[in-house]
């Protein structure tokens, strides 16, 4: 029979809560989701009141205020705080988002965050990606040409083709896409998801690619692609406004006709 009932240690409990200092006008509190394996504890969620006037303005401006003044104990991503390197994306107010680009001034009332959801937690904010960059890596992320290259120049690709590639390749593997999807949820282990599909689709329709058949070979697998449902939640998710799910209906597309 099916346990539909989660296990008692993994319900989150209520947790600490740090109060701004005295005098502070301008506060936020920000609900966090903290979990230390090494504790034993149930995860929780903890409370920190901060003072925004002294605060820069973005969630991960807050978030990094927590760990520097508050709770050094707080574990999280974070590089370039630019939107750049995918390396913050968390669950902010419900969304799957890049901290460093989510402003603290769009969220109203207390600004809740969590893990990217649906994937094992090493520890607060931090998910494991293993399977994740495992999956981007079963793409064949790379040129996989079969001619000889120039031997005194460059593979050349056109304006026009280099056109080809907007869209696709501006993707920060943040995975906020496969982490919002449904179906990655639960068949996460067989189903590529959006982020590395969009990658795929990105060697795809790169003109320099010379193995577009063996792509598709790989990918025609009632697993790999098409447990996706056009549900479109990574399309709507992603922080950059790429379209993961158009890119998986484009190469829905080419298996069916498949030519190659
Ligand atoms: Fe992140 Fe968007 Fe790339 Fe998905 S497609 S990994 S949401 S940047
Ligand atoms: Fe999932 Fe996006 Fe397809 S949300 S089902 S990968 S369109
Ligand atoms: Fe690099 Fe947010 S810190 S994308």
């Amino acid at each position: 029979m099916a346990e539909f009932r989660l296990p008692k240690n993994s319900v989150v409990q209520p947790g600490k809560t740090f109060k701004a200092a005295d005098g502070a006008k301008n506060t936020k509190r920000f609900v966090i989701y903290r979990w230390d394996p090494s504790s034993g504890e149930n995860p929780s969620t903890d409370t920190y009141e901060l003072d925004l006037d002294s605060c820069g303005p973005m969630v991960l401006d807050a978030v990094l205020k927590i760990k520097n003044e508050v709770d050094s104990t707080l574990s999280f991503r974070r590089s370039c705080r630019e939107g750049v390197c995918g390396s913050c994306a968390m669950n902010i107010d419900g969304t799957n988002t890049l901290a460093c680009t989510k402003a603290i001034a769009d969220i109203k009332g207390d600004v809740m965050i969590y893990p990217l959801p649906h994937l094992p937690v090493v520890k607060d904010l931090v998910p494991d990606l293993t399977n994740f960059y495992a999956q981007y890596a079963a793409i064949k992320p790379w040129m996989w040409t079969q001619s000889t290259p120039p031997p005194d120049r460059e593979r050349l690709q056109s304006k026009e083709d280099r056109a080809k590639l907007d869209g696709l390749y501006e993707c920060i593997l943040c995975a906020s896409c496969s982490t919002s999807c449904p179906s990655y949820w639960w068949n996460g282990d067989r189903y590529l998801g959006p982020a590395a599909l969009l990658q795929a689709y990105r060697w795809i329709a790169d003109s320099r690619d010379e193995s577009t058949g063996e792509r598709l070979d790989e990918l025609e697998d009632p697993f790999r692609l098409f447990r996706c449902h056009t549900i479109m939640n990574c399309t709507n998710t992603c922080p950059k406004g790429l379209n993961p799910g158009k890119a998986i209906g484009e190469i829905k597309r080419m298996i069916a006709m498949r030519v190659l």
